[in-house]
């Protein structure tokens, strides 16, 4: 791959080299990344950014068959979690569509603003037309979005006043997709090497994290993520969320040792290609918008050049693109590390997630 233009782009950025451990040990093979690299930069973002996991609970699940069908497309069920930690315990909804047509199908878990089914964001007939079962949760039944952990999961886990690396929001959230995979992969209707994890903005940083910990997501589509999610932070493009920004309005996200990063991203030891790279093998799709300035469509593109390095000690290409920086209308979707820029605004729209369908189907029929 011929990136001279792009290399200029991305040396300006002056990121940490993946490809060095602790103690400046370098990382020449995927053997090495497996026992040194991978648990290296897991360390360093659990305890920087995301904070720690919350210990797996075991869930008591009860299912309600929907009756509304889909044209007779699509059975929906409601799965219902239910955590039990000491005396305190929470419930949290999920729907769970698949086709009719189809004996083990692909499936997205697919963590959502939205509760109601179908919504603006889970747009079920086409996700079921194109082959694919969704498994969805409404975030907020998780937990709360704001700086209250006393309820849901938060206030499962979460006794005393948040510190260090104390996790935030992010991860209750990810933790949630992680138990759902837990319940998805024991369902037959589900191909299980062909379960991915998709979200949009604060949820597409809540998907890359999924998947950057728990290797059996085969796939992860994050989609317009931007800050602390797909996008790097060093060198950031002028109008994009910097870690002071987010830190700022949102320090809840995260744990509280991130703030520390504010104006000092250029001084943390990570930056978010140690994140993506922490998907390689498997494949990660990267979704832009055009108008979405904020989410810095430039810095998010680099990410896929940089963290492709990890791939190709797999011997993978990664990223396959052409030596240009991103334009409006691109979709390169061959490669493991998938990127798109579509017009418009930030949001999560049908272009998405037929861009998405389009490339996993490639990658499944390869
Ligand atoms: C804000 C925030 C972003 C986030 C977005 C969203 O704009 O600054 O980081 O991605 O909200 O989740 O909608």
């Amino acid at each position: 791959m011929k990136i001279s233009i792009v290399q200029k782009e991305l040396d300006r950025r002056n990121l940490p080299d993946l490809l060095v451990g602790p103690n400046h040990v370098s990382i020449n093979t995927k053997e090495e990344w497996e026992k040194v690299g991978r648990p290296y930069w897991k360390k360093v973002l659990l305890q920087e950014e995301y904070g720690k996991i919350p210990p797996v609970l075991n869930p008591t699940i009860a299912i309600k068959k929907q009756p509304i069908d889909f044209a007779g497309k699509a059975i929906w069920e409601e799965v219902t979690f239910n955590f039990q930690k000491g005396e305190k315990s929470h419930k949290i909804p999920t729907q769970l569509i698949y086709p009719t047509r189809k004996e083990v199908a692909p499936f997205f878990i697919f963590i959502n603003f939205c509760k109601e089914v179908p919504n603006k964001y889970l747009p079920i007939e086409e996700i079921i037309d194109n082959g694919f079962g969704v498994f969805t949760v409404f975030y907020e039944d998780v937990t709360s979005d704001d700086a209250d952990f006393s309820n849901g999961l938060a206030g499962l886990f979460q006794e005393t006043d948040r510190q260090g690396d104390d996790c935030g929001k992010i991860m209750y959230w990810s933790w949630m997709a992680s138990r759902m995979m837990d319940y998805l992969s024991m369902r037959r209707e589900a191909d299980k090497n062909k379960i991915g994890v998709v979200g949009h903005s604060r949820l597409g940083k809540t998907a890359l994290l999924t998947a950057a910990l728990d290797d059996r997501f085969c796939f992860v589509c994050s989609n317009n993520s931007g800050c602390s999610g797909a996008a790097l932070s060093r060198g950031r493009s002028e109008g994009g969320e910097s870690v002071r920004d987010i830190c700022r309005q949102f320090p809840y996200w995260f744990c509280p040792n991130y703030l520390q990063y504010a104006d000092k991203e250029n001084e943390a030891p990570f930056d978010q290609h140690c994140l993506l790279a922490l998907v390689a093998p498997r494949k990660a799709y990267i979704g832009a918008a055009l108008e979405d300035v904020w989410a810095d469509n430039l810095s998010q593109f680099l990410n896929c050049v940089a963290a492709s390095k990890v791939w190709r000690l797999y011997e993978k290409e990664g990223f396959e693109v052409p030596d240009d920086l991103p334009k409006c209308g691109d979709k390169f979707i061959d490669g493991d590390v998938g990127f798109h820029l579509r017009e418009g605004k930030h949001y999560f729209s049908r272009t998405d997630w037929l861009i998405y369908m389009e490339a996993i189907q490639n990658a499944i029929n390869k």
